[in-house]
């Protein structure tokens, strides 16, 4: 899968991107992750990406002309399931979106920054507008890196154990039931025996008593029937 991300602070993107899973991915030739300077698309000679906003009021808001020229320039060189736009207002990410986008052969991501990018770009060229919460950040990087993160780390190949992901936290509308490792005893509070019994029938059993017990007492808006 490819993931182009055009911001106009790409260095903000690098370290999340570049470590652990993400980096094995990408080593491995299973995520392609490009990151874009939208200055590269400014309006003159002064990296002019922004202006004010019609109407007046505080904030700058992303020009149209950077943005659909970097859009542009990215589809004549391949076709893009998605045009993602990154913004406190768009639908809030889960696990069933990262699930369907890591289906996908090539998306590109929007950073917004300031006020955020003008509307006929929203209106024209972006497909997808992602929330990652009912918060604001100061820009969409944090946000494409969550993302390209959930996304990349459910491609086939990418987790060393390829099944671990199906029994993460939501996968199934369920959390994740407790884990432990050793020592069995740490200042006298222990391990649950039916770990330590060897018995994976009722180790399953108990794990997923474990999720549905967390689940309803956490989040039971997310409890199926
Ligand atoms: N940009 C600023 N805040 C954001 C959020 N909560 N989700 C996605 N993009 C954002």
């Amino acid at each position: 899968m490819r993931i182009d991300i055009i911001s106009v602070l790409p260095e903000l993107l690098e370290s999340p991107l570049q470590h652990s899973i993400m980096k094995r991915a990408q080593e491995k030739g299973l995520l392609a992750v490009y990151t874009h300077s939208l200055r590269k698309w400014a309006v003159n000679e002064y990296g002019q990406v922004d202006d004010y906003q019609y109407g007046g009021g505080a904030g700058m808001v992303m020009m149209c002309e950077p943005l659909a020229n970097a859009v542009e320039s990215l589809q004549q060189e391949r076709k893009y399931d998605e045009v993602i736009y990154m913004t406190p207002d768009g639908v809030t990410l889960n696990q069933q979106m990262a699930n369907t986008l890591s289906l996908q052969e090539n998306i590109i991501i929007i950073c917004g920054h300031y006020k955020g990018i003008d509307e006929r770009i929203r209106e024209h060229f972006i497909t997808l507008e992602i929330s990652i919460g009912d918060y604001v950040l100061s820009g969409g990087e944090l946000a494409a890196a969550v993302l390209t993160d959930t996304i990349g780390r459910l491609l086939p190949g990418v987790l060393n154990d390829e099944t671990s992901a199906l029994f993460d936290s939501f996968q199934d509308n369920l959390l994740a039931p407790p884990v432990y490792t050793r020592p069995e005893d740490f200042r006298g509070w222990k391990v649950p025996d039916i770990l330590l019994g060897g018995n994976h029938k009722l180790i399953d059993e108990w794990r997923l008593d474990q999720s549905l017990e967390r689940t309803k007492k956490r989040r039971p808006d997310i409890l199926k029937d």
